[in-house]
């Protein structure tokens, strides 16, 4: 088993092991990629104040998010494509974060299916779905996902358009992969991954294959996304899926402090500060500095949750500290995803929770309840005089 003391260290396995199509996916921003880069150096800017001679004995990481009890305040973020990354890798997350103690996320691009997923664990997890225009497929979705018991629908809501990211166009993303002289000769170097594929049946999408109606290319992300989404999504249509939902609902992707309020307006359970991982709107403020904002606008009216450019322990007790009530991780997953299958997930969730536990006990705290912007250095004008 390699040594693992930080996400970095599953990164580099990650990139050795899984075939570049997909590396490239989890490792790309929209256009420039600026916003997709200062996600994580914004957090780095932020600094902790060492604190001594505090009791530091029997500290906790646990709390709730959305009323759920989680070990520590880190939720598996909906990513697409999962199942490319490690065969049947949707499987693998999800029992990884059930061992866990945290949330798991399916995607509606996910290889797995919602059945398929619900079948391998036995708590419920959340479902993830887009906005899109059949009415029908999306009550269907909603349907699947109530018979698999899932306890929350994350409505991704900066999506109704694809941001564009380079590499994919230039690889021919697909799933599975298409095969051209250059993906053949790349996955030739990656054989583990590769016989590992050949033996499981979930390849596709399999959300979507067999289920929805009219779209020309069903193994590619960007011909489903101009295809399906609804490009005309408005605040009643999310009012109205909710409805349809009648559950717990997340409203992922607000970066704005006017969106913020009509999230709160609408009734959403949980907000997640969000820009996508950068994938969307390049340009974009990093979500770390727009979580203070928000907060201070809605943060005693509606949950606030933080993702993009989490990759530690310290980059969650940052968030943390600031106020929101939760933190959602992708790419760190994935990275231990695509390094070492299911025990990398675990690694992954092990490397982040030593780094909060520590973290936050060297901040002189024992409970993630109790931590407070007084722990932070934050510079000053960090969240913006943006006019
Ligand atoms: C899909 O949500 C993506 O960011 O690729």
């Amino acid at each position: 088993m390699p040594v693992i003391t930080e996400i970095e260290d599953l990164k580099r396995l990650y990139r050795r092991r899984v075939p570049r199509m997909f590396y490239d996916y989890t490792e790309s921003g929209s256009w420039s990629e600026q916003t997709f880069r200062e996600n994580s150096w914004d957090f780095d800017r932020i600094r902790l104040r060492q604190r001594i001679a505090v009791d530091m004995a029997n500290r906790t990481t646990k709390t709730k998010m959305i009323g759920e009890d989680v070990s520590m305040p880190v939720a598996l973020a909906p990513v697409g494509l999962t199942g490319m990354q490690s065969a049947d890798g949707e499987i693998k997350a999800a029992r990884a974060a059930e061992t866990f103690g945290v949330p798991f996320t399916l995607s509606t691009m996910s290889i797995c299916s919602i059945e398929d997923v619900a079948e391998h664990t036995t708590r419920p997890f959340w479902f993830q779905v887009y906005t899109l225009k059949d009415d029908d497929f999306m009550r269907r979705l909603f349907d699947r996902a109530r018979a698999a018991k899932c306890s929350a629908l994350v409505i991704t809501v900066d999506l109704q358009v694809l941001g564009q990211r380079h590499k994919d166009i230039v690889n021919g993303l697909s799933a599975p992969p298409k095969l051209t002289t250059t993906s053949i000769a790349n996955m030739m170097t990656k054989v583990p991954w590769g016989l590992e594929m050949l033996r499981t049946k979930r390849r596709f999408f399999g959300n979507i294959v067999g289920h929805a109606k009219g779209v020309s290319d069903p193994s590619s992300l960007a011909s489903w996304t101009a295809e399906a989404f609804d490009p005309s999504l408005d605040w009643n249509r999310i009012a109205k899926f909710k409805e349809m939902w009648g559950g717990k609902v997340i409203l992922k992707g607000v970066l704005d402090v006017e969106d913020a309020k009509k999230a709160a307006e609408v009734g959403a359970d949980a907000i997640v500060v969000s820009n996508h991982g950068g994938r969307q709107l390049d340009g974009a403020l990093s979500s770390i500095r727009m979580l203070e904002p928000i907060l201070q606008a809605v943060g005693d009216k509606v949950e606030v949750h933080l993702d993009s450019g989490i990759r530690s322990g310290q980059d969650v007790l940052k968030a943390m500290a600031m106020g929101a009530r939760g933190t959602w991780i992708g790419r760190a997953y994935v990275y231990g995803l695509g390094a070492m299958g299911e025990a990398g997930v675990t690694r992954a969730l092990e490397v982040i929770h030593k780094e909060l536990d520590t973290t936050m006990a060297l901040c002189g705290h024992r409970d993630v309840e109790e931590v407070d912007r007084d722990i932070l250095l934050v510079p000053k004008g960090f969240s913006g005089d943006w006019a």
